[in-house]
Order: structure tokens, then sequence, then C-alpha cells
């Protein structure tokens, strides 16, 4: 914590005066309590350091259907313009997924995600040996879990056209379209193997080959971007039995790089080996940078729990460990990230435990005979901005 020692661009930072612009979006459901959880602990983590941020907050989700029709409005967009990193919470809940709905939540994300092109969706599972017991899988599966999911976001069927429903003589239709072209498929195949690099140098690289003519393009593309990283070893498999293994030898994976749904599908799947979805960050990147590092956004994989929203019951780590995320890749301080981290694993040391890491109708007082304590949102945040400062 010494100025003296303090890393380039923290110092360089404390210099400049000059104050990384974060965004937050806490959204709907139960995201404006994890999102408020995590501003403290990212702030904590950065005046650690003498270091600051620039707060703004806007109106993103079903929240912004109610008060101004649309999911994410012209003047918002230009605020998240302006930001080094966005913070989400989580956007959308049951009030707003009619069918037949003309406005969703979720076309603000993929808003976000097209308008800035953050084509890689990063996930990384890993589970602290704290929380083995705690994984629906039996614990001897799960040592040495440790992957990162990489998945395309920008492409594939969730963009693809034509796409939509009409109806003739015969009845109704509905048709989506998944296209790739190999530039989408080479930029997420990169970020992969880089990220391998820092890792144990496994890619498998996820398809569906034996069927799509996607996925066949897929494997031709993610083997020529391999040839330019001869250290990192790239194994192709197929979407259906790498769903089995994730559940039956998920200590095999290292990297694993896919394509948008088959992505959004296993990374589900992957997040439930750590034993709560609430436990779970993610970042999602593109090229843009900022006078910072690698703009960003930022999410749990949680969704909005609407109905624990507003209970003070929800596990806030994703999002803290997101806002971790966050200062390595957009503000380029790794020292924050890592303190962040650390803060985290010492919470979930000392026996703190939100309402979904304890087994269902388990509420232990404090120092009760378990050695773990029921926290809720706020006063779990409390442990961990306690742990930053030294408190
Ligand atoms: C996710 C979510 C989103 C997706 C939804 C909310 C559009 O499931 O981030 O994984 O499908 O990408
Ligand atoms: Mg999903």
């Amino acid at each position: 914590m010494s100025r003296a020692a303090a890393a380039p661009e923290v110092a360089r930072l404390r210099q400049a005066g000059d104050e990384p612009r974060i965004v937050a979006i806490p959204g709907d459901g139960v995201g404006p309590e994890v999102v408020a959880a995590t501003r403290r602990v990212l702030d904590a983590a950065m005046a650690r350091q003498h270091l600051s941020l620039n707060w703004r907050e806007i109106t993103v989700g079903g929240c912004a259907i109610d008060a101004y029709g649309v999911a994410i409005r012209d003047e918002d967009l230009a605020i998240a313009d302006t930001a080094d990193a966005l913070l989400l919470g989580a956007v959308g809940g049951p009030k707003w997924s009619d069918p037949a709905a003309a406005v969703r939540p979720e076309q603000a994300l993929l808003t976000l995600r097209t308008r800035y092109e953050l084509f890689a969706n990063l996930r990384p599972v890993s589970i602290l040996p704290e929380l083995i017991a705690h994984s629906p899988l039996k614990s001897e599966r799960l040592h040495g879990v440790d992957m990162l999911m990489v998945r395309e976001l920008t492409g594939g069927l969730y963009f693809g056209t034509p796409s939509g429903e009409s109806a003739d003589d015969s009845g109704r239709h509905a048709i989506d379209t998944l296209p790739y072209h190999e530039d989408e498929i080479r930029r997420v195949a990169h970020v992969a193997f880089e990220s391998a690099r820092a890792r144990r140098r496994l890619v498998t690289s996820v398809d569906k080959a034996n069927v799509l003519a996607t996925s066949r393009l897929w494997r031709t593309v993610v083997s020529e971007v391999g040839q330019e990283y001869p250290d990192v070893r790239l194994e192709h498999r197929l979407v259906d039995s790498t769903a089995m293994l994730l559940v039956t030898q998920p200590s095999l994976f290292d990297v694993i790089l896919t394509e948008n749904l088959f992505g959004d599908i296993l990374s589900d799947e992957a997040a439930v080996l750590a034993g709560s979805l609430g436990l779970l960050p993610s970042a999602s990147l593109g090229s843009r940078r900022t006078a910072h590092g690698l703009f960003g956004l930022y999410e749990p994989i949680h969704g909005s729990a609407p109905d624990i929203a507003g209970t003070n019951s929800a596990n806030p780590i994703g999002t803290i460990l997101s806002g971790a995320m966050l200062a390595r890749e957009s503000l380029g301080l790794p020292e924050v990230a890592a303190a962040i981290e650390q803060a985290v694993a010492a919470v979930i040391r000392g026996g703190a435990r939100t309402a979904d890491l304890l087994p269902a109708g388990d509420s232990p007082a404090a120092g009760s005979a378990s050695g773990l304590t029921l926290v809720g949102t706020r006063e779990a945040a409390d442990l961990i901005v306690a742990q930053l400062l030294g408190a």
C-alpha cells in the first residue's frame, strides 16, 4: 500500500488524478442489490491504492421499459459511450416476458453487446475448496476444476437474419438463422489461445461439425489460428458429448472456446459445478480501448432472480468478482483485482454464507456448530470491504 511501491498503472492514475469512469447498470430484480454491494467493494479496493472511480448510473432493462417504454434510451447509451467499463446487475423478469411483447429487457443487453462489438464473453469457473461439498457433483469429480469458457457473443443464431415468425395457409412458421464469417471466428479464437497461454495451455473448441456447416468452418478456422500457437494444445469436441463431460470429468477442461448459443448453454451448465450460480462472474470484451484498458461489460452470470428481489438475500459474489475482472481488464489494475479476489476467498473461509450457499432450510446463527454464518447481500459486502480495508 505504500506510495513508493506503487505499480506503474497505479502510479500513473494517482499522478494524473484521473478517475476511471464506470457506468453502473443495476437493472431489474436483484440487480440493484448486487451492484450496490459491488460498488462499495470496488471503491474500497481502489481506496487501498489511494485511487477512486467516477460512477454514473443508467436505467436499463425492464425498469426502463416501465419508465420510458424502451429497454435502453439513446441518452443512456450516450452515457455508456463515455465509460471505461460497464457494470451490470441483471435485466429481465416475468413481468416483461410475455412472448407477444414488442419490447423486452434482454434487447438492451444485445444492444450493448453489438454497439461495442463485445465479441468475446469470458466466464471463468473455479471452485473454492470450502464450497466443494456444496456442489451437486461428487467432490472427487471437482478436484482440479478450473476452466475458462470463451463464448462468441455477437454472431450466430442470436443475430442472424432472417429471423421471425410468419403465417400462411398451412399454419405458423418461425425461422432463425445461424451465420458465421471466418473473421468472427478468428478474432474470438485468438482470445481463447491468448487466455490459454496464461493458464494450462489447452483449448477445447466445441462445435457440431458432424451436422452444421458453420461448425465445420468454425473447426477449420480455429485449427488455422491454432497453428499460430504451437505452445497451446488444441482439441475439437462435439457439443453433445462436451455437455456430458462437463459433469462427468470437468477437470479435463482448461479453456473452452465455442459459438454463441452453445456457449450460452454450456456456461450455465459449467456454472453449476461451483455450487451456486451466484458465485460466478463474466466479462464481455471486444477490441475497443480507452485510456485505461480494454472497454468491457461486466456482469454476474446469474439472472434477475425476481423471487428474492429486494430481500437482501442475493449472493453478491458473482458481481463482486465481475468487478475484479473489470479492474484487471478495463483498468489495468491487477493488484486491485487480486485484492478483491483474496478478500472474497477470506470471507468464505471465515464461514460467512449467503442463503444460496447453505443447505436448504439451514440458517445457522453466528457461532453455530457448523462454523457457518448466514449473511445477507449487504453484510457479505460489509465483510469483504472490512477485509480489504484491514478492519
Ligand atoms: C446470458 C443470458 C443472455 C444470453 C440473455 C439474457 C439474452 O442468458 O448472458 O447468458 O442468452 O446471452
Ligand atoms: Mg445465458
